[in-house]
């Protein structure tokens, strides 16, 4: 049984983790496949908020193995404090499986994340300052340490000693900052850490093909989106990893044969967090009302996110780079008060109509959206439970981005609950 991939494409904060909820019903294995604790993903079952940064969404279905692949980079620390948090929740972690093949976060990570940031000035990034980058840029210069490093203390050490002789070279000389001290790590690490960890180390990329092989339903969770893709997003504000559908099957280890839909989680509107070209982006008192409505702040860093109209230039760049194969829209009941709602259906730059996403990052600084305007609804959709009871200018909305965008829209949220979605399949 192919793979489904649950991809953002936007900027993030999509509802990624609400709609990996809901389709993870259907699944035996959910998969996080890249980035780490800068993802916050949001699901309400029954008023009850659960917000999870490492572990995958379907931890909350008894009958799912959460598995975190090898795509991810892993803050020990924080993974057992999402675990802890959810236990005391009633939520069973027993089952969740972490790649050995997965890279590890260290603090020396986070000290040349914030340094770095620093050291930039007005042309910094925003980053969650959780070491993201830092960790994935240990990884591709080879000197990152995975987490079965931690299974051979001695090898573990040797490897740290490279990597941190690397690390505090960087803050003390380029940055002028503290080394970070290699006991104080090593200690937490192997003597803290792994003896929690330990059992549920092991091989994710084998249990994700007994599963595909035993026919059974595997999702595979995206954390961020398609435009903090560190290859096709709004490149330098983007994240390190590849969260669009690619790294879903390198973040996983499977390939394109193994993978038969992809669901594009898409946000009725648009909002970014963290520095970066935006082009249908709100300064006025609709913007304010889409953050105060949407409660439009990070999950877990509780950053004010900017926010912008629907840009259906963007939703089919999505579209392209991710072969999505359906859409889940979501919080469309924000959308409920406004009077008209504007989708920007192309760009223009300097005298040309653009429809689809300029390759060269110079232009799209500098593009103008050109809107088409719709008429709102005026009515609260968020206890709505079937399509037909949609007011008709809410499923004209729906329409309209389903043709520009050029994907079906199957799932529409109207809000933040498990049972607050209505199905639009043909
Ligand atoms: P993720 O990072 O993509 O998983 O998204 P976040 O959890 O960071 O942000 C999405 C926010 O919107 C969360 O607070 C969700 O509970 C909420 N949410 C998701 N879908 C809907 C929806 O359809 N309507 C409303 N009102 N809220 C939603
Ligand atoms: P989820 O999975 C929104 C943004 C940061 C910053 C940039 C780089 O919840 O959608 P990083 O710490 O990754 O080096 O920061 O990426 N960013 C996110 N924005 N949602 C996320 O995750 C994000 N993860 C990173 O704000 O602009
Ligand atoms: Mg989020």
């Amino acid at each position: 049984m192919p793979a489904t991939i649950v991809v953002g494409t936007q900027w993030g904060d999509e509802g990624k983790g609400k709609f990996t909820d809901l389709v993870a019903k259907e699944m035996s294995l959910v998969v996080r496949y890249q980035g780490g604790h800068n993802a916050g993903h949001t699901i309400v079952v029954d008023g009850e908020r659960f917000a999870l940064q490492l572990v995958p969404s379907g931890v909350l279905y008894d009958h799912i193995t959460p598995v975190i692949g090898n795509g991810v980079v892993v803050d020990p620390r924080v993974l057992i404090a999402e675990m802890e948090m959810l236990i005391d929740k009633g939520v069973d972690c027993g089952r969740l499986l972490l790649s050995g093949n997965a890279h590890l976060i260290f603090p020396y990570h986070q000290t040349l994340d914030a340094l770095h940031e620093r050291s930039l000035g007005d042309a910094k990034l925003g980053t969650t300052k959780r070491g993201i980058g830092p960790a994935y840029a240990d990884k591709a210069m080879r000197i990152g340490l995975r987490v079965q490093d931690m299974l051979d203390p001695k090898i573990f050490r040797q490897k740290l000693e490279g990597a941190l002789g690397h690390a505090n070279a960087m803050i003390t000389s380029v940055y002028g900052g503290e080394p970070v001290d290699f006991d104080e790590i090593a200690n937490a690490y192997l003597d803290e850490y792994l003896p929690r960890l330990r059992p549920h180390i092991g091989d994710a990329i084998g249990a994700v093909h007994e599963a595909l092989d035993a026919e059974q339903h595997v999702l595979l969770e995206g954390a961020q989106a398609t435009f903090l893709d560190v290859d096709y997003g709004t490149y330098p504000f983007v994240t390190s990893s590849n969260p669009t559908a690619g790294g879903a099957g390198t973040g996983a280890g499977i390939g394109p044969r193994d993978i038969s839909r992809v669901i594009g989680v898409t946000k009725a509107y648009l909002t970014r967090v963290g520095f970066g070209p935006f082009p249908t982006e709100l300064f006025d008192d609709v913007g304010d009302h889409l953050v105060d409505v949407g409660k439009e702040f990070g999950t877990n860093t509780g950053r004010r996110r900017r926010t912008g109209w629907f840009d259906a230039v963007m939703g089919r760049y999505a579209t392209r780079v991710n072969s999505l194969s359906e859409l889940a829209l979501t919080k469309l009941d924000i959308l409920d008060d406004l009077d008209t709602l504007k989708v920007c259906v192309a760009y223009e730059h300097e005298g040309k109509r653009l429809e689809n996403m300029p390759y060269h990052q110079s232009v799209l600084h500098n593009v103008t959206p050109v809107y088409e305007e719709l008429p709102g609804w005026k009515t609260d959709i968020s206890e709505i439970t079937e399509r037909a009871d949609l007011p008709p200018e809410a499923s004209a909305y729906i329409a309209f981005l389903e043709q520009q965008v050029g994907v079906p829209i199957n799932l529409v949220g109207v809000g933040p609950g498990r049972r607050q979605f209505l199905h639009f399949a043909a």
